[in-house]
């Protein structure tokens, strides 16, 4: 068995994924992990970039002698505050904490007008690029002044601290001024990412109550433009909404229904009102944002993160891990602002810190493959942070490509989403930074906020395939089932085991669920230790291997989707009697989803089976967003099933990868499998 694994683990560069679905059976005594990435290359830095970094090796000393006093001096050194905080954590209330919880601060003060009142005004703050080819730059004297008028006009349709805003927006500068208008105003907004179904809007807007959605009438994708307003129009069709009004910015060009009275237009409102807007300061933990991710079940939550310790985290991080110099650097980050990286280190963190940053709005080979790297040549950045996904698909097509361009001037490379595989970070390495630019690995997630694992730039020897320590002041452990701290090499389950500053706060609306997913499982008394839902394993250096999750989430290009979600969307199909979901190792996007069904008796024969996936398909599509269509759906008579009843999905993984099957004497018929495998080959 160990040996075929490993076999297996040779054949292509996806297959460290069929090793991480393996491991997990036996994820307690693996212990040679080391092996199997065949990489044995370090990376030290070099001595010119440790001398100019931001990071100096004492940073891990000062922290881990003082945890929470380093976190306060990050939150003094880093951000202004209204108000001083005199008391850094508050922990009583766990799993709930409280950071700096006595302070005040507003954060889009914080990313804005504090640059300008110290005279960096003059500075870009984004570099805009949307597809068709047109280009906006704004300064931060220019930024501020139009966070500043859409405060005004959010504050006189009613706006004000805790109301929600949900914003269904293409990348475009408004977005970012929407969030920080929000944020200005000490209300909460929700970003639900423009390749969402209006369906997932609408449970997002009613979960949220939001009061107001701010959209566009489209974006330009992939050379067409796809319409946003004709989503938000459907998702408040049905009665009962709480949403007052939509704004709308005018992007695509597109038609638009226009309801009289709830809808308008963002450019005849932001005219309308008085440029002058004062940051008032609110509590640490007032409420910055939600943001809804994928679980074990089929509805998404409502991640919570508030505002002091948030922003000081995604600050710190954003500075240190990426070597941030804002006065010569620009750094571009990939993520569209709908996910949490678009948060954290498109909004947040680069704005807190004052940093030069690009905006990319489309697709990277729209209008031409090479367009990324054209962005790059052309805004000389030096800072680039995007997924592995991407840097695969990349590989593919060759390194002809990035090598027509010059990008000299990258100095910096960051992954985050999922495990990079070593091939793809030596391509990452070699082709996009000059065989020079360390490569920050960065594990996290929407619930952590911020960077919780990576190496920092110019202290740590990189090693491909592992993201490495945690973050200076954060506190992780890898403990077996049991609970117990497994020594290295031994594989576990990734845990957080001290509070952080930009943790999450709960779950909206549902403090049992919060507890329930990320406290229950390790937490002992007044012990409280956060699980990840990630396996993890540590080298003999004593370095972090992320092995993918261990639950019912899976990873398509970095994207979290959950089975149980899938299914649903599947099982509300009137074809459909019932549904069952995997996750299967996908060379370009990590995993891809793959769905067995069973379709009703009165409608077998109606379709053909390639009829009957094809529709099944674009439902999900439809119902979820593309980004969950399932790249096959398998019309099956039987779901293989263990006597209590529960579908064993590891079996249908086997089959959805084309691997040998696994153990099938705990299922009530063992035919069932064959009939299955049969039917599919
Ligand atoms: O499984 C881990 C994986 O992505 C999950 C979090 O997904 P999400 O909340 O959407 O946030 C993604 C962007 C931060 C994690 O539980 N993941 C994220 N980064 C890495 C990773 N897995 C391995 N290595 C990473 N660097």
């Amino acid at each position: 068995m160990g040996g075929s694994r490993i076999e297996r683990f040779t054949c292509t560069y996806s297959s460290r994924f069929l090793a991480v679905r393996e491991i997990d059976e036996d994820l307690m005594s693996t212990n040679s992990i080391d092996s199997l990435l065949h990489e044995s290359r370090r990376f030290p830095p070099t001595a010119e970039f440790s001398a100019g970094a931001i990071a100096k090796p004492e940073i891990y000393d000062e922290a881990k002698a003082d945890r929470v006093g380093f976190w306060a001096d990050q939150a003094r050194d880093l951000l202004h505050w209204h108000k001083p905080f005199t008391e850094t954590l508050d922990w009583s209330g766990a799993p709930v904490a409280r950071w700096f919880g006595d302070g005040e601060l507003n954060v889009a003060y914080n990313c804005l007008d504090r640059h300008v009142e110290s005279g960096n005004g003059d500075r870009v703050a984004i570099h805009w690029e949307g597809e068709p080819g047109d280009t906006r730059s704004l300064t931060y004297a220019e930024l501020t002044a139009e966070v500043k008028r859409a405060a005004n006009v959010l504050a006189g349709l009613g706006i004000g601290k805790g109301d929600r805003v949900a914003i269904y927006m293409p990348v475009i500068p408004e977005a970012v001024v929407a969030m920080l208008a929000v944020a200005r105003l000490g209300a909460v907004h929700s970003v639900v990412f423009g390749g969402f179904s209006s369906e997932s809007l609408r449970s997002r807007i009613d979960d949220a109550s939001a009061k107001l959605v701010i959209t566009a009438d489209g974006g330009w994708r992939k050379g067409k433009v796809f319409p946003l307003k004709a989503a938000v129009d459907g998702a408040l069709a049905a009665e009962g909404s709480t949403v007052e009004h939509v704004l709308v910015v005018r992007r695509g060009e597109n038609e638009v229904e226009w309801s009289e009275g709830r809808d308008l237009w963002w450019h005849d409102e932001m005219a309308k009102v008085a440029a002058e807007h004062v940051a008032e300061g609110f509590e640490a933990e007032n409420p910055l944002f939600i943001l809804y991710t994928s679980g074990t079940t089929g509805k998404p939550k409502g991640i919570l993160h508030t505002s002091g310790g948030y922003l000081t985290q995604v600050a710190f991080t954003h500075k240190n891990v990426f070597d941030l110099h804002p006065e010569r650097d620009v750094y571009w980050c990939t993520a569209d602002v709908g996910w949490i990286t678009g948060h954290s280190y498109v909004v947040y963190g680069p704005l807190a810190n004052g940093a030069t940053q690009v905006m990319y709005e489309g697709t990277p080979d729209t209008p031409h493959p090479g367009r990324w790297w054209e962005l790059i040549e052309k805004y000389k950045v030096s800072i680039f942070y995007t997924a592995p996904t991407a840097i695969r698909s990349f590989m593919k097509l060759g390194r002809e490509i990035p090598d027509g361009f010059d990008l000299s001037s990258i100095r910096v490379l960051g992954s985050v989403g999922e495990p990079i595989n070593p091939e793809a970070w030596i391509w990452y390495r070699d082709v996009i930074g000059a065989g020079t630019a360390p490569i920050v690995d960065t594990w996290w997630q929407t619930e952590t906020g911020g960077i919780m694992i990576s190496a920092l730039p110019g202290i740590t020897t990189l090693k491909p395939g592992s993201a490495q320590v945690p973050m200076p002041g954060i506190k992780i452990d890898i403990l077996g089932e049991d609970g117990t701290r497994v020594d290295p090499p031994q594989g576990g389950l990734l845990v957080v085991s001290e509070p952080w500053p930009s943790m999450l706060r709960g779950i909206w609306g549902d403090p049992e669920r919060f507890r329930e997913t990320y406290w229950s499982r390790f937490s002992a008394g007044d012990t409280w230790k956060y699980f990840a839902g990630d396996g993890a394993h540590v080298d003999s250096d004593g370095d972090i291997v992320l092995l993918g999750r261990v639950d019912d989430v899976m990873n398509v290009s970095g994207h979290r989707l959950s089975t149980q979600e899938i299914e649903s969307a599947l099982v509300s199909h009137p074809m459909v009697a019932e549904a069952a979901v995997v996750g299967a190792a996908d060379e370009a996007t990590g995993q891809a989803v793959v769905a067995f069904v069973i379709l009703r008796s009165d409608q077998e024969g109606a379709q053909t089976v390639d009829e009957a996936s094809t529709i099944l398909r674009a439902h999900v599509a439809q119902q979820i967003g593309a980004i969950a269509r399932p790249r096959q759906v398998f019309i099956v008579a039987e779901l293989p099933k263990t006597r209590s009843g529960k579908i064993m999905r590891r079996l249908l993984q086997d089959v959805a990868e084309g691997r040998e099957l696994g153990d099938t004497t705990t299922l009530t018929d063992t035919s069932v499998m064959q009939i299955i495998t049969d039917k599919l080959n």
